[in-house]
């Protein structure tokens, strides 16, 4: 790119490091500047409108710019904008949310635990089950299983428990003790003629023959993502969940649901959990707690788990553990008119309405020659691309085909996520039955653009 000097993209590759990023292509390329957001379109610095159907990264799932958070935002800092958690310091803002939060979770959970990002709500769920599981005399239980493709944040100890490689390679990571068992990817790991049911079983015995050979009295527990999210928005299999939770009951391992995308009506209920009867000991969530609008985080806790740590900070004389912005209150309150906001729109009825018509919008796209599966739970969907539709095959990675469906998408005024051989999609919830057709016409466009440059059709 030839970047004008002192323009911003130019001082962008001046002065920025960016996550996620080739740093070297970067100085070529400089950067995709967006200017303003309203509703769930995004203006970038050249004026052109995209059409935003990832929600931003999962989050911002009431669109962009609101007024109304603004202003929340605005009275908060003007009443206190700063307030800290630690030694019995608290706020009203803290206080609604945790409340409001306790109504809508489960109900074996009893207390939030506020935090910044989904990589902190995790890392601080890893420190809770160590200091659970010492709290209740079994400090040999400290191994921690999560899934391949997985992705639970990018801290030390989050990305450890992140399955994958390429986070890991030369950090030095995954740290000791943070175990990976299969990712529940039927479509590409479920044998020829296996039903979902089967794979689910071979799946859970593969978790039971993990635990037992490392040994059930050094396994504190396992986290999952209900759907995962960023390998590609898949959904487990027909009774998956059920099958693992009794391995994760039989060994008496801790069960983590990290709700970070699937909280606040994602998958077509409250949340994830609910969606596949999951009962977790904690739950972390992010992203939608406050539609993006400001960063928070939560790991809500449940009674049982809770008592055992009351005695072990009593024992101890407390609990040492803290992050300075952990339950801002700006934060608090705008996560907390969000809340108002999603039950003032009924948000897990307008996800299952959407949802419906998102699949509606896919379902012809099953008949594209790239197309390979399609996967959808409430308004998340993933669709696998491949070269060959009869045998599965994928499209060699050196092809890169999900990323240019990406950048072909952006092209067409359309913002996608590609992830590995998929593409995914996670409209936000104020997002439009027309704005859905929208989406679906820019899709194909970018799919039959990929289509005739790679296939040459
Ligand atoms: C399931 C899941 N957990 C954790 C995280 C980490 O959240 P954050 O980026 O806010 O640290 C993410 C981020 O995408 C996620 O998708």
């Amino acid at each position: 790119m030839n970047a004008k000097p002192n323009s911003l993209a130019a001082r962008d590759i001046e002065y920025l490091m960016h996550p996620q990023t080739n740093l070297k292509l970067h100085r070529d390329v400089g950067p995709n500047l967006v200017d303003h957001g309203g509703g769930v379109w995004i203006t970038d610095a050249d004026g052109n409108r995209l059409l935003d159907a990832m929600s931003g990264l999962w989050c911002a799932s009431l669109g962009y710019t609101s007024a109304r958070l603004a202003r929340v935002a605005f009275e908060q800092m003007q009443k206190l904008s700063y307030g800290h958690l630690y030694k019995h310091n608290s706020h009203e803002p803290a206080i609604e949310l945790a409340e409001k939060l306790l109504e809508i979770a489960p109900p074996h959970m009893s207390k939030v635990h506020f935090q910044n990002s989904g990589s902190e709500a995790n890392d601080v769920a890893i420190k809770l089950v160590w200091y659970y599981q010492n709290a209740i005399g079994k400090p040999e239980k400290r191994k921690i299983i999560s899934r391949h493709g997985a992705y639970h944040g990018s801290s030390v100890a989050t990305v450890s428990l992140t399955g994958k490689p390429d986070m890991h390679e030369k950090f030095n990571l995954p740290l000791d003790g943070f175990l990976h068992t299969d990712c529940p990817y039927y479509f590409r790991d479920g044998g020829s003629g296996e039903s979902e049911e089967a794979y689910a079983s071979r799946l859970a015995e593969n978790l039971n023959t993990l635990i037992e050979d490392e040994g059930p009295e050094t396994v504190a527990a396992f986290f999952a993502e209900p759907v995962l999210g960023s390998a590609g928005a898949i959904s487990p299999p027909a009774t998956y969940f059920e099958k693992i939770q009794a391995v994760l009951k039989k060994h008496d391992v801790l069960f983590i649901a990290d709700e970070v995308i699937t909280g606040f009506g994602r998958t077509g209920n409250m949340w994830g959990s609910e969606t596949f009867a999951l009962m977790p000991d904690m739950m972390t969530c992010a992203k939608a707690l406050s539609a993006a609008a400001l960063p928070i985080s939560a790991v809500i806790i449940s009674d049982h788990v809770y008592e055992a740590l009351v005695a072990q900070s009593d024992r101890l004389g407390g609990y040492a553990h803290g992050h300075t912005y952990a339950g801002h209150p700006v934060s608090a309150a705008v996560a907390l008119e969000v809340q108002k906001i999603y039950e003032e729109m009924d948000v897990v009825s307008v996800a299952q309405r959407l949802g419906v018509v998102l699949e509606e919008t896919l379902a012809p796209f099953a008949d594209h020659p790239m197309v390979g599966q399609i996967d959808r739970t409430g308004m998340m969907a993933g669709m696998e691309l491949v070269a060959d539709k009869d045998t599965r095959t994928a499209f060699a990675d050196e092809l890169g085909v999900p990323a240019r469906v990406g950048r072909a998408a952006r092209e067409n005024g359309l913002i996608i996520k590609s992830i590995g051989s998929r593409i995914a999609f996670a409209p936000a919830f104020v997002t439009s039955e027309e704005e859905i057709a929208e989406f679906g016409l820019r899709l194909g466009k970018a799919l039959d653009a990929v289509h005739k440059d790679v296939c040459n059709a």
